[in-house]
């Protein structure tokens, strides 16, 4: 039987980049998210590709929800082995202009969606003695920036988050990770990258001189998901570009 994963935010940018790579080393993929005509389109990538991807319409703060989408990929894949927690959204505003409902959309989606997903997941896990879950940071969640204070403190939230829970759950048997990715073009940085002065300005802070690959990312997802030793658990590694070492 392969191995099974969920991924959340699995229809475009990063999350597609990783449920392609995680099916491409034989994984079955539920793909979660709201938009699920672009998860139609993931999956009959995938499919082309010869895996094997399940669609479940979710959205990551709704606690039944992410409920029914762990009981609809157990029932359609067999026991879920891996969760990738990848759904996420960004905004730029300085704290002064910081919105409440904007704060508290950025907490729903990044920390009380991983917390939903991952507590789906542990008690699964715990049940098995088996398991591993990625976590989808930022640097911005290890480094300061400004405008982004909302984001940022979410990030670091995911970061902590990943070491607290690893901790539990070495006790039974399963780990977590996490990544955090520097700047990689996709949908979440639209704005950003049309704009050529402040892409200018970024380009500078990064070593590489360059934007990642979504591929880049979903490389290291794979390792920590299917491939590290179970001794390796808590950690957040940087995939950036050098971006955070300075
Ligand atoms: N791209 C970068 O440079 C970068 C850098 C650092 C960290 N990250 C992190 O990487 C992750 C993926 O971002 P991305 O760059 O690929 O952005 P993206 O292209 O905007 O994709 C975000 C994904 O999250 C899903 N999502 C958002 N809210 C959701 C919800 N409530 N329920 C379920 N799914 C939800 C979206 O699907 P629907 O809208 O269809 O639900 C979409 O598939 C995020 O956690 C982001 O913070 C990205």
């Amino acid at each position: 039987m392969s191995t099974v994963a969920v991924v959340t935010g699995a229809g475009r940018g990063l999350g597609e980049a990783i449920a392609r790579e995680l099916a491409a080393a034989g994984t079955a993929v539920a793909l979660a998210g709201r938009s699920v005509e672009q998860l139609e389109q993931v999956q009959k990538a995938i499919e082309a590709e010869g895996g094997k991807a399940f669609v479940h319409p979710t959205d990551v703060t709704d606690a039944d929800a992410v409920a029914g989408l762990f009981r609809a990929a157990e029932g359609e894949l067999g026991a879920v082995d891996v969760l990738v927690n990848n759904a996420g959204i960004a905004a730029l505003s300085n704290l002064v202009d910081l919105d409440e409902g904007e704060w508290d959309r950025i907490f729903d989606t990044n920390v009380r969606g991983m917390f939903l997903c991952s507590r789906e997941a542990g008690r699964r896990f715990a049940k098995r003695g088996q398991g591993r879950a990625v976590n989808i940071a930022s640097v911005f969640g290890l480094v300061g920036r400004p405008g982004y204070s909302a984001y940022g403190a979410s990030k670091g939230a995911v970061i902590n988050f990943t070491r607290a829970v690893a901790a539990e759950w070495a006790r039974f048997g399963a780990q977590m990770n996490a990544v955090a990715p520097g700047y990689f073009a996709t949908d979440i940085n639209a704005e950003l990258r049309a704009d050529e002065a402040a892409m200018a300005k970024v380009l500078r802070r990064i070593p590489a001189h360059r934007m990642g690959d979504p591929d880049e990312l979903a490389n290291v997802v794979r390792y920590l998901a299917l491939e590290a030793p179970d001794f390796l658990t808590g950690q957040t590694i940087a995939v950036d570009g050098g971006e955070s070492s300075v």
